[in-house]
């Protein structure tokens, strides 16, 4: 199999915290991104998808073709927005990166497959120093 990477980048507030939890117990654990009146990150999504190549083409996949759907499944939803109110695939969940990465990964699923390949990771860098990679289990 040959694994094919596009990259996408977005821009959206979020704000990790518990309402159960104090401001003080939010700030020790989520730092600055529990601050009350939210902040952003300028992220950055690789979507790496892997299959067969196809013999009429060469390609594994059309990647001007992954890039729309990627921005019409995904970035259009998140650049922008606010993870925590505007994102539907991410009601009821906390707004880290890693449930980010699993949302991403679960709404492109399917629409990877039926182009007759496979998802292999989704990288979210939320910073230049933190990354998370999801390999679907
Ligand atoms: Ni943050």
């Amino acid at each position: 199999m040959i694994y094919v990477t596009r990259r996408e980048r977005f821009s959206a507030a979020h704000r990790l915290f518990r309402d159960d939890w104090t401001d003080e117990q939010n700030l020790e654990i989520f730092d600055k991104c529990s601050y009350p009146n939210w902040h952003g990150h300028n992220y950055v999504l690789y979507v790496t998808v892997k299959g067969d190549l196809n013999p009429e083409t060469g390609f594994v996949v059309n990647i001007k073709r992954l890039s729309k759907i990627i921005k019409e499944k995904i970035t259009v939803k998140l650049d922008h927005r606010n993870l925590n109110i505007d994102v539907d695939f991410l009601k009821g969940k906390m707004a880290s990166t890693e449930n980010l990465a699993i949302g991403i990964w679960d709404e492109l699923e399917p629409t990877i497959n039926a182009l007759g390949i496979y998802l292999h990771c989704i990288k979210i860098e939320e910073t230049e120093n933190n990354f998370v990679e999801y390999f679907g289990n």
